[in-house]
């Protein structure tokens, strides 16, 4: 396994690569998600390559980036066990030296839900992705249902750049209780680790209620904030059921959805989601 924290070491990489590769971009402190989409990638194609890259321009000026959990060398080890042949894991300066100002921006897509909770996030990630996809040149790259929005986002940004890479998304891992996996649940205390589980069973509530037939969106909305409310340790900060190519909130759910919803336990904010029909 090469580990690269220079561009000009992935590009002389890519360059003896024969067949296809398969990229899953991660900002590091894997858990079993990041593995699932890593397995995933060593499934579909020859070679593999991970980048570990905490994006700081994806990060308001009051939010995690200096506490999000970083440890690269279990990183490291993990993805060895995983017969990975690449990880790219740059300092900030290789990726924005000084100087940086150009910027990907998808417009509105990126502006609703996690965009208008955190201005500016989906511009830091399309930026990053799209650089990291221009260094590694993947056939194909995987990400995680769980960052659904993501997920819709870079799709959109492949689509209207042309870039050519498939966009894998790949079912969430979960907890035994179903807590998503996230990199950010290491901050919960173990009060709010209990509690936690309710964000899917919330979800999982309202998705039941679609199955049966329920299409009236509020209705599920509301059967989301409902069964939080149950939970004072929970504070939403928004449920939606929006449609699953534009993100635009549906009133009725007459076409692929995705049910999300993002929430505060104490200091840290998770996010989850499901598919309603979509993917
Ligand atoms: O999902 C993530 O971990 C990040 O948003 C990504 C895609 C690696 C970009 O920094």
């Amino acid at each position: 396994m090469l580990v690269a924290e220079r561009i000009e070491q992935v590009r002389a990489w890519r360059g003896h690569v024969t067949g296809s590769v398969g990229f899953v971009p991660t900002m590091g402190y894997l858990h079993a998600g990041h593995l699932e989409l890593v397995r995933r990638a060593r499934r579909e194609n020859n070679a593999v390559a991970v980048s570990i890259f905490v994006n700081p321009l994806q990060f308001g000026p009051h939010e995690d980036f200096e506490r999000y959990p970083r440890d690269l060398q279990r990183d490291l080890r993990l993805l060895q066990d995983e017969q990975v042949d690449l990880v790219f894991a740059p300092r900030v300066a290789e990726i924005y030296p000084p100087g940086f100002s150009t910027a990907v921006d998808v417009g509105p897509i990126g502006e609703r839900l996690e965009g208008a909770s955190r201005p500016g996030h989906f511009r830091g990630v399309a930026t990053v992705v799209t650089k990291l996809f221009m260094i590694v040149g993947p056939h194909r790259a995987y990400f995680g249902w769980k960052d659904a929005q993501q997920v819709v986002v870079i799709r959109k940004l492949v689509a209207d750049l042309a870039i050519p890479v498939e966009i894998v998304a790949v079912p969430t891992v979960r907890e035994e209780d179903g807590l998503a996996c996230s990199s950010r649940n290491v901050y919960l205390s173990p009060e709010e680790r209990r509690v936690a589980p309710a964000l899917y069973a919330a979800l999982a509530h309202a998705r039941a209620l679609w199955q049966e037939g329920a299409r009236d969106a509020e209705t599920l909305r509301q059967a989301v904030r409902a069964r939080l409310a149950e939970e004072p340790l929970i504070r939403l900060d928004y449920v939606s059921v929006a449609d699953a190519g534009t993100m635009e909130e549906l009133v009725v759910v007459d076409r692929p959805a995705i049910l999300s919803l993002a929430a505060w336990l104490g200091t840290t904010r998770l996010i989850d989601a499901v598919l309603l029909g979509a993917e």
